[in-house]
């Protein structure tokens, strides 16, 4: 996924725009490793994510909502991540890092942000049904965004102005 697919989802389009016209950086990629056997209910995805920020705002996924009620797990493989979860009227953040499980409840959105300077690689226990919904989280962003810390890692701050800045 380059950056110029996520225009809209960062705070300061002008700031991905300046990135993009650079060299449109791959953000993140997802792989799935044998996830399509005959009749499994179960899929693996891994994803990473590169380290990197815009305009302070670091690396993300685009984030969705299971089109059905099923819930999803979680383990980080390599790096440091948040997850951020949002059920359209609070948010939490779990921290991802190796040999942590986050747990997805059913009827949240979720979103992956890699924190750290390294990629960030984590592994997907989803239900195949599950489906993604991305216009949710674009409508109505996270309820929170991710940016570089001051003096910490990073900080978690509300997000006033919804997905697009
Ligand atoms: C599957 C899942 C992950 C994400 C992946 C990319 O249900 O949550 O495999 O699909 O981390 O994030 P999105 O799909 O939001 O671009
Ligand atoms: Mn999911």
């Amino acid at each position: 996924m380059r950056l110029s697919r996520l225009e809209g989802l960062f705070h300061d389009t002008a700031g991905l725009r300046r990135l993009v016209v650079r060299d449109d950086p791959v953000v993140y990629r997802v792989e799935e490793p044998g996830s399509h056997e005959r009749g499994a209910a179960l899929g693996l995805a891994e994803t990473t994510i590169s380290p990197g920020a815009v305009a302070g705002e670091f690396f993300m996924t685009r984030g969705h909502m299971h089109e059905l009620p099923r819930d999803e797990v979680y383990v980080g493989l390599a790096g440091a991540g948040v997850v951020l979860l949002y059920d359209g009227v609070r948010t939490a953040a779990h921290e991802i890092e190796p040999g942590i499980a986050v747990h997805i409840p059913a009827g949240c959105a979720h979103r992956t942000v890699n924190v750290g300077d390294a990629p960030l690689r984590f592994l997907a226990v989803y239900h195949r049904d599950s489906g993604a919904n991305y216009e949710w989280v674009q409508e109505r962003g996270m309820g929170a965004r991710v940016v570089v810390g001051d003096g910490e890692p990073y900080r978690v701050v509300p997000d006033a102005d919804g997905a697009a800045g």
